[in-house]
């Protein structure tokens, strides 16, 4: 169970209005798209690959609108893969995932995640596309935009492109342009999610039924979040927390806590990992009792999961265990 889509910074929850995404490294003096996010050529030019004029914009509420169609080109598409890049390390991205993005010619994302690409892969496509603040519709049209123009393009995103990030919405839009998925040969190149990463590093605490939320209500509101809190928290899942802290949502960590609390024993082991597979990666295991209290260190951010165990799951050698049920079957 998923709860919404987000992105991974505050500024990722921009909206795109006032989207002040800067052209980054090499090349200032251009972009097509009214998003301004940066285009590098692998010439040091500075072309975009965009054939349509047209991206999204802004109404005057803020909210992002798509406006090409499929009819503002005249190209035959080419393909449109969304790519998931796993934890952050290199070897932590599938072969899968790396040949597709050798094979594509542009690839499009957010910065930190475009960073976050071996420099052979960055270095073998035509181009790169970045919007270092820009809003995730139009990062996701520019995509789709230049693969309706003719070029093979990856949309790049942390994890799996299937959790809390753009599959959908890449859909999702080339719907609203009249197009169809199977007209830019549309894939889902998976990659693994932060949960299955995050887990990895603190033992085997995902191992019987889990429950994904996030706590980011730039899409969901927070009430809705809640519930849904609610009514996963008094069963016996473990819960896996994305998007659990930012400035602007302390209160949406301190909310989550009283609710956890409300309905779990305070020594409850809880894991924490913050960067897991990045430079600062940091792993913890904590009582769900000491969880508040943990909101306003360095540990819990936005590139922190935060693995909530079940009434199963016990510490041992500092490792997490949620036992899968074999003892009731087997001696062992
Ligand atoms: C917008 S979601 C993207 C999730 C991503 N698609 C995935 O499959 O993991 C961003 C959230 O994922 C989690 N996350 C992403 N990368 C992480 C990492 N390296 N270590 C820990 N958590 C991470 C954090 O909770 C962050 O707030």
């Amino acid at each position: 169970m998923s709860t919404d889509s987000d992105t991974e910074t505050d500024a990722s929850t921009d909206t795109g209005s006032n989207c002040g995404a800067s052209s980054s490294e090499t090349n200032a003096d251009d972009s097509a798209s009214k998003c301004g996010g940066a285009t590098i050529g692998d010439d040091g030019g500075s072309s975009s690959g965009c054939g349509a004029s047209s991206s999204s914009s802004s109404n005057s509420s803020g909210e992002q609108e798509v406006e090409s169609t499929v009819d503002d080109f005249d190209a035959e598409p080419g393909r449109l893969l969304a790519v998931g890049l796993g934890p952050g390390q290199p070897e932590g991205m599938t072969q899968r995932a790396r040949t597709a993005l050798m094979e594509a010619e542009h690839v499009v994302g957010y910065t930190t995640y475009i960073d976050l690409i071996p420099d052979e892969i960055t270095e073998a496509a035509d181009e790169l596309y970045d919007t270092p603040m820009c809003g995730e519709v139009s990062r996701t049209e520019e995509a789709i935009d230049r693969a309706l123009a003719g070029n093979d393009v990856a949309i790049v995103g942390s994890g799996d492109p299937n959790v809390y990030a753009l599959a959908g919405l890449a859909l999702e839009i080339i719907e609203s342009k009249g197009g169809t998925a199977s007209m830019v040969d549309f894939e889902v190149v998976p990659g693994v999610p932060a949960a299955q990463s995050c887990g990895a590093r603190l033992g085997a605490p995902l191992v019987n039924d889990t429950v994904s939320v996030s706590l980011s209500d730039h899409l969901t509101p927070m009430a809705e979040i809640e519930s849904r809190l609610e009514a996963v928290a008094g069963e016996g899942f473990t819960i896996a927390i994305y998007n659990p802290w930012s400035r602007k949502r302390r209160g949406n960590y301190q909310t989550c806590c009283d609710i956890l609390l409300e309905h779990r024993d305070p020594d409850t082991p809880v894991g924490i990992v913050h960067g897991a597979g990045r430079e600062d990666e940091r792993v913890e295991i904590v009582k769900l009792g000491e969880l508040p209290d943990l909101g306003e260190t360095d540990l819990v951010d936005m590139t922190t999961t935060i693995l909530v165990g079940n009434e199963d799951t016990y510490v041992w050698d500092d490792r997490m265990v949620t036992p899968r049920g074999y003892e009731t079957k087997y001696d062992y």
